[in-house]
């Protein structure tokens, strides 16, 4: 979705100085992400090679590092220090790599672009794919529960959000199988939605609500991140939805016009693009409206949500 709020010359000024922060403050996050990543796993050199050479295609292959940065600005935001969230923020990193290479399976959405690349199927193969996805996963909870830079009852919290939000019922695993479902079925906007809210919203609130955990934020100002995220993350997939009808394979790194090939169920499949426009911008005021509750300096969240809002790939 493009800009759309040239209305004065200083109120454009004012967008493109925040975009242009946003952006590099967005860059720094994910420069330190991807070199805390590259410690993280296993050398291609490691045996059996096959595997790890899989794991490193689908992390290095320039995702946007959406979830860590946000963890990361949620964190600092409630005064928490780099080196106690950088972990973490890898292992929803490690997480979300894991759920793309099992969402672009034969079995599930069969894409063979992602990322730019050739999924990791694709460039490898199926039995190597699904171990791959595997072993980001169980990385992804030993780097928390090895990360000594964190006390034992942190870890404990950010594991319970991290496997709630990544399984089922009330996860991205759970929302996989609905919207596999809703290939066959006619869904409402309500089911709709909740499949978008478990499938990329859990993951999204989740990385919010650990930033805040090591930040040590009050149950009070964890339930509006937790509101503000919630928005966020339902955003992310109308824009996601809306992109694979707009956008172009290089702006994506991935292959647009999938969803109505294999009859996903999408914001704009049940509701048309006006619509559509319309749902995403209730979602991007209600994030807003929900960081007023906070009395720390979330103006990068709020520009985060602008972020999402507008993005274009
Ligand atoms: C794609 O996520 C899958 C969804 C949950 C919509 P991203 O758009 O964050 O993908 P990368 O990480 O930038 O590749
Ligand atoms: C994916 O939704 C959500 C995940 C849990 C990976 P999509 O299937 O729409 O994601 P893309 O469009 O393939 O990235
Ligand atoms: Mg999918
Ligand atoms: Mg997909
Ligand atoms: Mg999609």
């Amino acid at each position: 979705m493009k800009h759309q709020n040239a209305k004065t010359k200083m109120g454009s000024d004012v967008f493109i100085q925040n975009t242009l922060e946003l952006e590099s403050l967005l860059a720094g996050s994910r420069a330190l992400v991807e070199v805390e990543l590259n410690s993280l796993l296993p050398s291609t050199a490691t045996a059996p090679e096959k595997i790890h050479q899989a794991i490193r295609w689908s992390v290095f292959a320039g995702g946007k590092r959406f979830r860590p940065s946000l963890l990361l600005a949620t964190g600092q935001a409630f005064g928490a220090a780099i080196n106690s969230l950088v972990r973490t923020a890898c292992a929803f990193e490690m997480v979300h790599t894991y759920s793309l290479i099992h969402d672009d399976l034969p079995a599930m959405d069969d894409d063979d672009l992602r990322r730019g690349r050739p999924t990791c199927h694709v460039r490898f193969d199926e039995a190597t794919a699904i171990l791959a996805g595997d072993a980001l996963q169980t990385l992804a909870f030993q780097t928390i529960a090895e990360d000594d830079r964190l006390k034992a009852e942190t870890r404990i919290a950010l594991i319970t959000e991290l496997s709630r939000a990544a399984g089922t019922p009330e996860g991205m695993v759970g929302g996989q199988a609905l919207d596999m479902e809703a290939e066959t079925r006619q869904v409402n906007g309500a089911q709709l939605e909740e499949i978008h809210r478990l499938k990329t919203g859990a993951l999204i609130v989740a990385a919010a609500r650990s930033g805040a955990i090591i930040g040590e934020a009050s149950e009070k100002e964890l339930a509006a991140i937790t509101s503000y995220a919630s928005q966020v993350g339902l955003l992310f997939q109308i824009t996601d939805d809306f992109l694979d009808v707009t956008a172009t394979a290089e702006d994506l790194g991935k292959t647009p016009g999938k969803d109505a090939q294999s009859n996903k169920a999408t914001y704009p499949g049940l509701f048309g693009m006006d619509e559509t426009r319309a749902a995403a911008a209730k979602a991007h005021r209600d994030a807003c409206a929900a960081l007023n509750q906070i009395k720390r300096p979330t103006d990068i969240l709020r520009r985060i949500a602008d972020f999402i809002l507008h993005r274009t790939g």
